[in-house]
C-alpha cells in the first residue's frame, strides 16, 4: 500500500478487513478484541538489545540509542549469498499448473505471493511466476521480474515447490487444454483448497486465480504452511539488484546524516479517494476525491461521510495529526524524518505544519539525483519498494495507517513489545494526547509486563517498540 503500492482499487476494499501475514498470538488476540481498531498509528522501535530496557528514551536522542538500535539493511540478510549448494529440489508429482494474478499495491501483492506459494505447495502444484497488477489505481506496468529477483525466488524455494516462468506450450489451448479462471473464496483454509480446488486440476491442467488478495486464511493453518509463508516473505522475495542498490544508497545517505525516522505518511490521493477521508481538504479537493471514487467501479462504497469514517477510526492520520503524534513521542525539531510515501495529497500546503515542526523532513526526491530516480519514477511499485527498504532500515518506523505496508514493515522488524491505544481523535487535540492513551495489552514481552512498559511510556521513559492504534 504505498504509496502507490497500496493503490489498488480492489485492494482497498479488502484492506479494511485485512490482516496480511501470519502473526503472533498476541496480535491475533488484538485483532479479535479490537476489531474496531483499524488505524494503527505509531510503531516506534528502539530495541535490539534487551539490556536497553532501562534506557531512558525520552531523555533525549543520543547517538547511542540510534547506534545501538541501528538496524541492518533488510538485505544484509537477504543478499547474503545463498548457501553454495542449493537445497535439492523437492521430488513430487505435480498435479497441475497454478497461475496467479496478484491484485493491489506492492505490499498486498507481496502478501498474496506468500499465500500462493503456500497453496501451490499444499496441493503439489507447479507455480507459474506470479503476474503483478497493472491496472490498479497507479497503473504500474512492472512485472514480477522488474521488482523481485526471480531467479532467487525460484531457486530458494525449490525444495518446497516447483516454480516456472510460464506454462509450457504443450498445455496451451491449441493442444486442447483449457485454463480455468477463478477467484478462490477469501479467507479459506487448507481444507477448502484440498477439497474444492484440488479436484479442479484433474479436469483443467491449468488453473488461473485472477485475484489473490486474502485468499488464504491468516490463522488456524498448520504450522508448516505458516512457516512457508514466512519463508517466502523473509527469504524468497528479494528485490532486484537495481532496487536493492538504490534503496541501500538511500539508507546510506540517511544514516550519514544521523539517526532517522521513517514516517509512512499514507496521505495519498488513492487512499483518500477510496476511504472518503477528506478532513483538511478544500471543498474542491473533496469533490475531486469523490469523483475519483465514483470513477472506480471496484471501490464499492460510494457515499461516504468523512466525519463518520473518521470517528470510526478508519482514516489515515492527516499530515497535521502525524506532526502531533511524532511530537508527542518526544521527537524534537532536529529529528531527521524520511517520508516513506508517494505524493502527499495537497502537496506542500498540507506538509506545512509537519515541516514547521520538523524542518528536517525529506523525501527520496530530495536525496537522489534526478537521473537516479528517473527509471523508477513511473513505477509506483518500484518506488514503494524503495520506501519499504528505507522503512525497515530506519531507526524508528511510524505508520499512519494500518495497511499492508505497515504490517509488512512491522513484520520485518522485531516483534512488537506492547500496544498502546489512542482513543478517538476527538479526544486528543494535541495537548491532550497523553490523557487519551490507554494500555490494553498485558502479556509479558521479554519478561517485562506490558503494564510496566505502558507506565514507562506514560512517564515518557519507555524503551521498546510500541504500537499505537486508534480506538
Ligand atoms: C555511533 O557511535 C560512534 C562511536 O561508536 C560515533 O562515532 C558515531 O557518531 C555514532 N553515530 C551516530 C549516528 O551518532
Ligand atoms: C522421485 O520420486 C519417484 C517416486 O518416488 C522416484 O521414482 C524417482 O526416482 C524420484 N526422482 C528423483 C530425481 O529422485
Ligand atoms: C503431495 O505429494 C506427496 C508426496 O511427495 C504426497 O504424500 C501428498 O499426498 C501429495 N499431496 C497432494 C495434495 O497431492
Ligand atoms: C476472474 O474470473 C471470474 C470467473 O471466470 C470472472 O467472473 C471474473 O470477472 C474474473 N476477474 C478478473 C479480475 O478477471
Ligand atoms: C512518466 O510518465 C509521464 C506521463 O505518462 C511522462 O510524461 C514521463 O515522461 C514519464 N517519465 C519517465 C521517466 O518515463
Amino acid at each position: 500500500m504505498e504509496v502507490r503500492s497500496e493503490g489498488n482499487q480492489v485492494r482497498y476494499y479488502d484492506k479494511l478487513h485485512a490482516p496480511v501475514i501470519p502473526r503472533s498470538r498476541f496480535r491475533v488476540w488484538f485483532i479479535r478484541v479490537c476489531s474496531s481498531i483499524v488505524l494503527w498509528t505509531c510503531l516506534v522501535q528502539l530495541v535490539t538489545v534487551s539490556e536497553l530496557w532501562h534506557f531512558n528514551f525520552f531523555s533525549g536522542f543520543t547517538s547511542r540509542i540510534y547506534n545501538t538500535t541501528q538496524r541492518p539493511l533488510q538485505d544484509d540478510v537477504r543478499s547474503a549469498p545463498l548457501p553454495p549448494t542449493l537445497l535439492p529440489p523437492r521430488n513430487y508429482t505435480s498435479n497441475g499448473f497454478l497461475r496467479v494474478s496478484c491484485n493491489g499495491g506492492l505490499n498486498q501483492m507481496r502478501a498474496a505471493i506468500c499465500d500462493m506459494v503456500t497453496v501451490a505447495r499444499l496441493l503439489n502444484l507447479t507455480l507459474v511466476v506470479p503476474e503483478l497488477d497493472k491496472k490498479s489505481f497507479w497503473a504500474d506496468h512492472s512485472g514480477f521480474e522488474e521488482i523481485f529477483d526471480v531467479r532467487h525466488f525460484i531457486d530458494s524455494l525449490r525444495d518446497e515447490v516447483r516454480i516456472v516462468k510460464r506454462v509450457p506450450k504443450k498445455f496451451s489451448s491449441k493442444n486442447g487444454y483449457s485454463t480455468l479462471e477463478m477467484r478462490p473464496v477469501s479467507w479459506s483454509n487448507e481444507k477448502y483448497y484440498l477439497e474444492q480446488i484440488l479436484p479442479l486440476f484433474s479436469k483443467h491442467k491449468v488453473v488461473h486465480f485472477n485475484k489473490t488478495d486474502a485468499r488464504l486464511a491468516n490463522n488456524g493453518l498448520p504450522i508448516d504452511l505458516q512457516k512457508l509463508r514466512c519463508r517466502v516473505n523473509y527469504q524468497a522475495l528479494k528485490f532486484t539488484p537495481q532496487i536493492e542498490n538504490l534503496g541501500q544508497k538511500l539508507v546510506q545517505i540517511l544514516r550519514e546524516r544521523g539517526p532517522f525516522v521513517a514516517l509512512h505518511l499514507r496521505y495519498e490521493m488513492d487512499m483518500l479517494a477510496f476511504s472518503g477521508c477528506t478532513l483538511g481538504c478544500t471543498n474542491e479537493e473533496a469533490e475531486d476525491l469523490k469523483r475519483m471514487r465514483y470513477a472506480f467501479p471496484s471501490w464499492r462504497e460510494k457515499e461516504i461521510v468523512s466525519e463518520e469514517r473518521r470517528s470510526q477510526g478508519l482514516c489515515p492520520l492527516t499530515p497535521e495529526e502525524a506532526a502531533l503524534v511524532v511530537q508527542a513521542f518526544g521527537f524534537d525539531r532536529e529529528t531527521h524524518i524520511y517520508i516513506a510515501a508517494g505524493e502527499i495529497y495537497g502537496g506542500e500546503r498540507r506538509l506545512a505544519q509537519l515541516r514547521a515542526a520538523f524542518p528536517r523532513i525529506v523525501k527520496k526526491e530530495a536525496l537522489l539525483a534526478l537521473d537516479e530516480l528517473q527509471q523508477f519514477q513511473n513505477h509506483s511499485s518500484q518506488m514503494a519498494a524503495l520506501d519499504f527498504m528505507v522503512s525497515i532500515a530506519s531507526n524508528t518506523f511510524i505508520p499512519t495507517y494500518d495497511g499492508n505496508m505497515a504490517k509488512l514493515v512491522e513484520g520485518h522488524r522485531s516483534p512488537p513489545a506492547g500496544i498502546l491505544v489512542l482513543k478517538k481523535p476527538s479526544c486528543w487535540t494535541g495537548k491532550s494526547l497523553y490523557s487519551c492513551l490507554i494500555c490494553i495489552k498485558t502479556e509479558p514481552f521479554h519478561g517485562i509486563s506490558l503494564q510496566i512498559l505502558c507506565d514507562r511510556f506514560m512517564k515518557r521513559e519507555w524503551d521498546s517498540q510500541l504500537i499505537v492504534g486508534l480506538l
